[in-house]
């Protein structure tokens, strides 16, 4: 197995086992995440890397999902914490974004009342202070501020926007870990770089570190500083994006790299899009 040297500015540190009754879907898994870095999670269908991140959010059904380890996150070990607990950090510390906007947002509420809420999940003060909020998270993310914006229903935002809404709710109580699972998945090729621009952007102006997760390993490359490869529930492989793309080590994560589609253009000038996001 090959991992890069961890470093101390740890902001999370996982090392756990996951089961569904009987059935093991994690098997120490290991995964380190220092503050301010995006880590990518690539593996394919069924590899766990939903089972990960809902385990480090604290998400899963405790009566069946049985998790053995420890997952450190500031000075609590999240494996360790009371629901009461991990909701103070959802949302605050610890937000997720997913993959379908349209269905992670209420179709009966506006826009405004979806902002409102999230913010008040975590904080109190006046109208006021809730609408400047709105506004700076709202701005981050590029979006109208405006009244006509504020009022629309998800129906009537494209599925970029509403990605962006929901970006921007993930990022309203500045947390220092986000995490994206296949958030751009499911969103056209050029949206889908948008929202990985914005991605990157965040995590540039705000330091949150982001755990982006995907089974696309080219759609990771542009903007992860590491990547860790996840395969049948066990992380086979960790290292920066240029290790990874320049001397992949497990035998899986070879096959990821023979199977990323390779259609170039005609033209020795065109290179192809990871190679060229794998030396930046
Ligand atoms: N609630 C559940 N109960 C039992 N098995 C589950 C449950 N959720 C996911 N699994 C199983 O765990 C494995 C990993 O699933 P998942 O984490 O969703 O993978 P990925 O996100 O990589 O596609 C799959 O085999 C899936 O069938
Ligand atoms: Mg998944």
């Amino acid at each position: 197995m090959a991992f890069d040297t961890p470093q101390n500015d740890t902001l999370l540190s996982a090392h756990f086992s996951l089961r569904y009754a009987d059935k093991p879907v994690l098997r120490g898994v290991r995964l380190e995440i220092q503050r301010g870095e995006v880590m990518g999670l690539v593996g394919q269908s069924g590899s766990g890397k939903s089972t990960l991140a809902m385990t480090i959010l604290g998400l899963l059904e405790k009566k069946r999902a049985h998790a053995e380890g420890s997952i450190q996150f500031q000075d609590s070990d999240l494996l360790q914490l009371s629901e009461r607990e991990l909701r103070t950090l959802r949302g605050r510390s610890i937000s997720l974004v997913l993959q379908s906007p349209l269905s992670s947002l209420n179709p009966a509420l506006r826009i405004r009342t979806q902002l409102k809420e999230a913010w008040r999940a975590h904080a109190s003060g006046t109208n006021s202070d809730c609408g400047n909020a709105i506004r700076t998270c709202l701005e981050s993310v590029s979006l109208p501020t405006d009244d006509e914006f504020l009022r629309k229903y998800p129906s009537q935002m494209s599925v970029g926007q509403a990605q962006r809404v929901l970006i921007a709710m993930a990022v309203m109580h500045r947390p220092v870990l986000l995490i994206a699972d296949e958030a751009t998945s499911a969103l056209d090729v050029i949206t889908q770089s948008e929202i990985l621009a914005l991605f990157r952007a965040l995590n540039r102006s705000t330091g949150m570190a982001i755990l982006y997760i995907s089974h696309d390993l080219a759609s990771v490359a542009g903007i992860c500083d590491r990547i860790a490869i996840l395969h049948q529930g066990e992380v086979v492989e960790c290292g920066t994006t240029e290790q990874i793309f320049a001397n992949p080590q497990h035998e899986y994560t070879q096959r990821l790299m023979a199977a990323m589609p390779r259609i170039l253009p005609a033209g020795p000038s065109i290179q192809h899009k990871t190679q060229a996001a794998a030396t930046r």
